[in-house]
């Protein structure tokens, strides 16, 4: 077992906005998050990760037997959970590399090689299609929207974690963008066994990956669940089925 979420109920700015959701991941296997704008999915996925904006007011967060609701979001990341953000911020002064070396050497606790982490960097670079002079940059300043993503995605490779959430990394990218994407989280999850929660709008992604489980949010709840014939259904009938109850 990797991820349970239990009965979680989650506010923001003193704003109920999660109320009462349970999911569980397990090791290995890959879930998608859909539902519509302002459903809580990116708050969801915060208080997984402990971001100081949200506050869990109720429910708990159980990872690999172990609570983590009252943990900072940087001892979760030293366990193995790993957010990818919506809108990843900028750094001024802080390196790309150096960023992911300080960030390996805090979730696995040991020292770096260097030559094995740009041998790994570079291998990313490659299939991502990151553009060579963006990395050599501070971290995330200056990058395109798709840069941006794709080196949150790099981060991920980096840092194997055990559960990773990634909040919508098809957003803002081209078509061969959303492709390289796809396949690079495909590989770093089977290479990794880890568990995958993706939240998406589309299912140009998923052209490319093959989840198990689909989860529709909305309200602050999860009102459906299934496999990849939810997605169709979404494409063809929008939200409102699901808020009918239908
Ligand atoms: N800091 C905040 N202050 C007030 N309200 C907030 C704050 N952050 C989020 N919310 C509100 O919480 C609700 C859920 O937002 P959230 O970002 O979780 O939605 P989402 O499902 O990720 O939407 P999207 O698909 O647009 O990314 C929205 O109504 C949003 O306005
Ligand atoms: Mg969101």
């Amino acid at each position: 077992m990797a991820l349970e979420i239990k009965d979680l109920h989650v506010e923001v700015e003193g704003k109920d906005i999660v109320k009462g959701v349970n999911l569980m991941i397990n090791d290995g296997e890959f879930h998608v998050l859909m539902g519509h704008n302002g459903s809580g999915k990116t708050t969801l996925a915060k208080a997984v990760m402990g971001h100081p904006s949200t506050k869990i007011k109720a429910g708990d967060i159980i990872f690999n037997g172990q609570s983590v609701k009252d943990l900072t979001a940087d001892k979760r990341a030293k366990l193995g959970i790993f957010l990818e953000f919506q809108a990843p911020v900028e750094v001024e002064g802080v390196g790309f590399v150096n960023f992911l070396r300080a960030a390996r050497e805090s979730t696995s606790g040991s020292t770096v090689d260097m030559k094995q982490l740009m041998g790994e960097i570079r291998d990313y670079t490659d299939k991502l299609a990151i553009a060579g002079g963006v990395i050599g940059r501070s971290l995330n300043q200056g990058f395109s929207g798709g840069e941006k993503k794709k080196a949150e995605i790099l981060q991920m490779a980096v840092l194997k974690p055990k559960l990773a959430i990634l909040d919508e990394p098809d957003s803002g990218l081209d078509i061969d963008a959303v492709k390289a994407v796809a396949q690079s989280i495909s590989e770093i999850y089977k290479k990794q066994k880890m568990g995958l929660l993706l939240i998406t709008h589309y299912s140009r992604i998923l052209n490319y990956m093959e989840p198990q489980f689909v989860h529709v949010m909305a309200g602050g709840k999860i009102v459906a669940n299934g496999g990849k014939e939810l997605i169709q259904k979404l494409e063809k009938e929008g939200y409102e089925s699901f808020y009918n109850g239908k």
